[in-house]
């Protein structure tokens, strides 16, 4: 077992002879047929993945870092040497989500992703849903209770779900999808307020990743989104993760389980482990060739969805009553409620709005107005998931 630090006190009793900080010995090690990658990171993982690939080794690995931008390559070349590459921990712990995309799991045609696959949002959106901590107070706790990395920078950005979404994504439509083509939003900008405009309103605030085919496009985002209180979305809590798959003749199929932590991630691990001892005792294929058959798909950015969605604004603006006049009128053009908090109530919010159905593009031809006009308006914005149950 290859580790940074043998001689570090470890959880767990291990002989001290199988500990090695020598990595590339293990990777050339003619006497071992699978390499398990644990260690996370892009680099060194990717090399030794490579190095092990190329010297004829199959792969299990956790790191959606290497898969969401190496993924296609790395396939290919286990592929061509006849191993196989194998990562369902890379997304959504305990969730066998990759199964389900690349062994065909749903008999439907998925034209659209719904899911939390970030623990750390999710657990920073519950306890500011239901205990009203702020959102540095909600990632304190997220941190003393072990929930968040040191660095919660890549969670709290939305980078984390965007890896895995990108992962789901490459395989839903056998074709890669790199995480700089999802529109990226992160749950740092939510305030007190918009989950008390969201709870008086029956909805909560959940960090969703999405995947949905419009217009014949795939759009995929990661953004906090509003569901109602009501749909399942809103139950799930904390560290929990959960997928919704839209399938064309059979619905909805929802999943759902621990996302993240030591044993469901282990469990992923040696789920893929276990696969490939069955599959090379039984010589089957390493890959489903029925993937190869699946139509492939053009993405678009948010600007270009034609698809229209309701939407919550926040704003908070100068002082000045003229400018305060015109961004009523601005707003008014799109929505349904408009609603001015009373002074006090809180503090630097002057409005919030819910739009009609609009597309992105016309809420960004909203929002630059009001800021060609104001240009200290700090604007916050988030799209509403009614139809999710
Ligand atoms: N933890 C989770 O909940 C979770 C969930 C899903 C996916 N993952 C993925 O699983 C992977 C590991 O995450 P983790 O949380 O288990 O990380 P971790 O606790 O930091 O463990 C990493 C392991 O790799 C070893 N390692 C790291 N860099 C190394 C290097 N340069 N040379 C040799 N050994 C090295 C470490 O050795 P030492 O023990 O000696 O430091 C440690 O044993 C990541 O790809 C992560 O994204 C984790």
């Amino acid at each position: 077992m290859g580790v940074r630090n043998p001689s570090k006190t470890r959880s767990f009793n291990l002989p001290g002879a199988l500990l090695s900080d020598d990595l590339e010995s293990i990777v050339e090690d003619k006497t071992i047929d699978i390499l398990v990658e644990a260690m996370g990171g892009l680099e060194p993982a990717r090399t030794y993945i490579e190095k092990a690939l190329l010297a004829g080794k199959h792969v299990v690995t956790a790191n959606k870092y290497v898969v969401s931008e190496h993924g296609d390559y790395l396939q290919r070349l286990a592929e061509s040497k006849g191993k196989q590459f194998l990562y369902e921990a890379s997304v959504a712990g305990s969730i066998p989500v990759i199964e389900i995309l690349r062994e065909e799991v749903i008999p439907d045609r998925i034209h659209a992703i719904y899911a939390i696959l970030n623990a750390t949002s999710n657990f920073i959106l519950t306890r500011m849903t239901e205990s009203g901590d702020d959102f540095h107070g909600a990632l304190a706790k997220a941190q003393e209770m072990g929930f968040s990395e040191p660095d919660p920078s890549f969670d709290i950005s939305g980078k984390d779900a965007g890896q895995k979404l990108a992962i789901l994504v490459s395989i839903l439509k056998h074709q890669p999808c790199h995480p700089d083509q999802l529109d990226t939003h992160g749950i740092d900008r939510l305030t007190p307020f918009d989950f008390q405009f969201a709870r008086e309103r029956q909805w909560r605030i959940k960090p969703l990743a999405i995947y949905e085919e419009v217009g014949g496009k795939g759009f995929a985002s990661v953004e906090p989104v509003l569901v109602l209180a009501s749909s399942i979305f809103a139950s799930i809590r904390n560290e929990y993760n959960a997928l919704c798959f839209d399938c064309q003749n059979i619905g909805r199929q929802i999943f759902i389980g621990k996302g993240a932590g030591e044993l469901p991630t282990a469990s992923a691990l040696l789920s893929d482990l276990c696969k490939i001892m069955a599959k090379d005792a039984h010589e089957q294929l390493s890959y489903n060739p029925r993937l190869a058959a699946r139509e492939g798909i053009q993405f678009c950015s948010s600007t270009e969805n034609p698809r229209g969605y309701r939407f919550y604004i926040n704003g908070s603006l100068s002082n000045n009553s003229v400018k305060r006049r015109r961004v009523r009128e601005v707003v008014d053009q799109v929505s349904d409620v408009l609603q001015e908090p009373q002074t006090g109530q809180v503090s630097g919010a002057f409005f919030c709005a819910v739009t009609k159905k609009i597309p992105y593009s016309e809420l960004y031809r909203i929002l630059n107005e009001i800021l060609s006009f104001d240009a200290d308006a700090q604007i916050s914005w988030l799209r509403i998931l009614q139809d999710l149950e």
